[in-house]
């Protein structure tokens, strides 16, 4: 197991994307990740429609296909659910767990997103662990606090050699899909502090992405900071050139 820092760079389409369209995109960023330094990983998260042409289209590629939730059973009678192995069957590398969106619109609590993160590692699944305050948290003073239960509730359900395996993502709530980025020292902050409680659990290698309104132009910036290793990329991950630019920023 690597336990260098990894700079990594992942993108989430969300609900978009038709199969015209999701090719062009897909061949347009394969191509362009060859001016991406090899040293930066590249990943995709696709709705589950959309897995298999993704699976396919970047198969051998430098390019990750993932997902963007998981169920946190393994199978059986779970009407809509979509199971690791069957992500893992389709070429997947990444899963999304306990994204704002799932929390907020989906009621999902941390424990559930911890089973999520279990079930994909069990699967061969690297799951990004995304924790992150909505604004009424910071106003309140409670980053750190939100934060640190939502990334300790899923350490506490994993060994040692699980925890080596995932990804964390910090994306401040008021900062997704809104233009409004966290600044660089704002983010940095966050970082250092679920860096510590990484490495409390002796996994200081751990990559820890920010996302939230992550674009060209502040992507240098924020990828610059000590504790940011790359980012959880939204809408601009729809356009080749504003994600291929995030994703050379990642170096
Ligand atoms: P955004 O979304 O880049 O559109 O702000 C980020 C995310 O929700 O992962």
């Amino acid at each position: 197991m690597s336990t260098e820092r990894v700079k990594r760079v992942v993108g989430n389409w969300k609900m978009h994307g038709r199969l015209d369209g999701n090719r062009t995109l897909l061949n347009e960023v394969l191509a362009g990740a060859k001016d991406v330094p090899a040293a930066v990983e590249i990943g995709v998260c696709v709705p589950f429609p959309y897995l298999a042409q993704a699976g396919e289209l970047l198969a051998g590629g430098r390019v990750a296909a993932g997902s963007q939730d998981v169920s946190a059973h393994e199978q059986g009678a779970y009407t809509g659910e979509v199971a690791a192995a069957m992500i893992a069957e389709f070429g997947a590398k990444y899963v999304l767990v306990g994204h704002s969106e799932r929390r907020t619109y989906h009621g999902e609590s941390s424990d559930l997103v911890a089973v999520k993160a279990q079930r994909a590692l069990a699967a061969g699944l690297t799951p990004i662990v995304c924790v992150g305050e909505t604004l009424a948290e910071r106003e309140a003073e409670a980053t750190e606090q939100v934060v640190g239960t939502q990334l300790d509730a899923v350490l506490a359900v994993l060994s040692a050699d699980e925890a080596a395996r995932i990804v964390v993502a910090y994306e401040p709530v008021w900062a997704i899909g809104t233009g409004k980025s966290a600044t660089s020292e704002q983010a940095q902050q966050v970082h250092a502090f679920l860096r510590a409680r990484l490495v409390a659990k002796d996994v200081g290698h751990v990559s820890v992405l920010y996302g939230g309104s992550v674009k060209p132009e502040n992507a240098a910036e924020l990828f610059g900071q000590m504790d940011i290793d790359g980012g959880l990329i939204g809408g601009a991950s729809l356009k080749s050139n504003d994600f291929l630019a995030i994703c050379r920023a990642a170096q």
